[in-house]
């Protein structure tokens, strides 16, 4: 069976749209809010939600111009139903849901965190059950995915997401947001000192996270040490002119980076000595694009002998394509949602709701 698939990914601050065909992708389009939000130092969850509602349109005319397909010959409109910020994720929905009723396609809300675990599947093939770190802005999870559609959670962040963590700490130290990837790279031109920052909640028996106390750690060092905070900037600096210009921050970013790094890869080596069943190491989401990050899985999968399943770079942050991945999984599963479908705030757990079509 071959079915069309668009998929719509308004769920945070990029707007992100694609379509895949038998498992391919045939186009997408992304349209990042960074630039707007920055001027306030993190995302203004009115200002995304105009910004999604003027770009989406253009976006998906984008879409089919490129591809030379029409919307009419879609088969399904997959899109984001959470967790994200409400008012984002209804203009996705209320597009989504505009587009069945005209075309007469399927329509299916997929949950965002599990398309993130998905996104990999883009790439190749995951080989399951996989053990899956997922690391974004607004999410730490630890997860045995059964299946593609099958994912039991085995710890999570009580506080702080780690992406959440690495954007707090460039705040404070008046980093252009988003600020995990200027903390990426000027890790690179530093040297982590173990003793700067401890490695936050390992000393217990599970496999839940905590970032709050290494955010305040990192306050602290900042309150003693006051000229590591940067003047603000006007306009994004290279992190290279940063580094030149600040000596002393390379090794904090390297050491902040450290820590957060060492406690995901303590757990995750806890959660695989816990799952011997898992085929796979599977990290997926934002931060998951992080250098220090792909460097210590990637030796973790080699110690443990299992392949390593880790997005590109591009697909690990927020896009249309493993929205539309995920949404063709549950498609072919013949699994549809109905006009009701609704939206689901960040914090609220994501219902299994979905109805069978053929
Ligand atoms: O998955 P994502 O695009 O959005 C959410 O669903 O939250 O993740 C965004 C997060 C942000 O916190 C961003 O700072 C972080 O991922 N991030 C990084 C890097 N690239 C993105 N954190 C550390 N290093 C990076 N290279
Ligand atoms: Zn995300």
């Amino acid at each position: 069976m071959s079915l069309l698939c668009l998929g719509i990914e308004t769920s945070c601050d990029e707007t992100g749209v694609a379509l895949m065909e038998n498992g391919r992708l045939v186009q997408s389009k992304l349209r990042s809010q960074e630039d707007l939000h920055s001027l306030y130092g993190g995302v203004v969850p009115e200002i995304a939600s105009r910004e999604h509602l003027r770009m989406l349109p253009k976006l998906v005319d984008a879409l089919f111009q490129e591809s030379g397909r029409e919307i009419g010959e879609v088969d399904v409109v997959a899109v984001a139903r959470g967790p994200g910020l409400m008012g984002s994720l209804l203009v996705g929905l209320g597009f989504a849901k505009g587009t069945v009723l005209s075309t007469g396609a399927r329509l299916l809300g997929v949950n965002h965190l599990l398309a993130h675990l998905l996104a990999a599947e883009l790439e190749g093939q995951i080989p399951y059950p996989a053990l899956g770190l997922l690391v974004s802005g607004g999410h730490t999870q630890l997860y045995l995915l059964k299946s593609p559609l099958e994912a039991e959670m085995l710890g999570r962040s009580l506080d702080d997401a780690a992406g959440e963590a690495f954007d707090k700490t460039a705040k404070m130290l008046n980093l252009p947001y988003p600020g995990g990837v200027y903390i990426d790279e000027l890790s690179g031109f530093g040297t982590a000192d173990p003793d700067l920052f401890p490695v936050p909640f390992v000393d217990n028996a599970h496999l839940d996270f905590s970032f709050s106390g290494l955010k305040t750690a990192v306050a602290n060092h900042l309150a003693a040490h006051p000229d590591l905070r940067l003047e603000q900037f006007q306009q994004r600096p290279e992190a290279k002119q940063i580094a030149v210009k600040h000596p002393g921050l390379p090794k904090v970013c390297a050491s902040f980076s450290r820590s957060v790094v060492r406690a995901l890869s303590i757990k995750t080596k806890r959660a695989l000595a816990r799952h011997p069943e898992a085929a796979s190491l599977l990290v997926a989401g934002g931060v998951a694009a992080n250098s220090m990050l792909r460097s210590a899985m990637s030796q973790l999968a080699q110690e443990q002998q299992l392949p390593l399943i880790i997005p590109s770079p591009g697909l690990c942050t927020d896009n249309g394509a493993m929205i539309a991945a995920a949404g063709l999984r549950l498609a072919e599963a013949g699994y549809c949602h109905h006009l009701d479908l609704e939206a689901v705030p960040r914090g609220r757990p994501i219902p299994w709701d979905y109805s069978a079509c053929s």
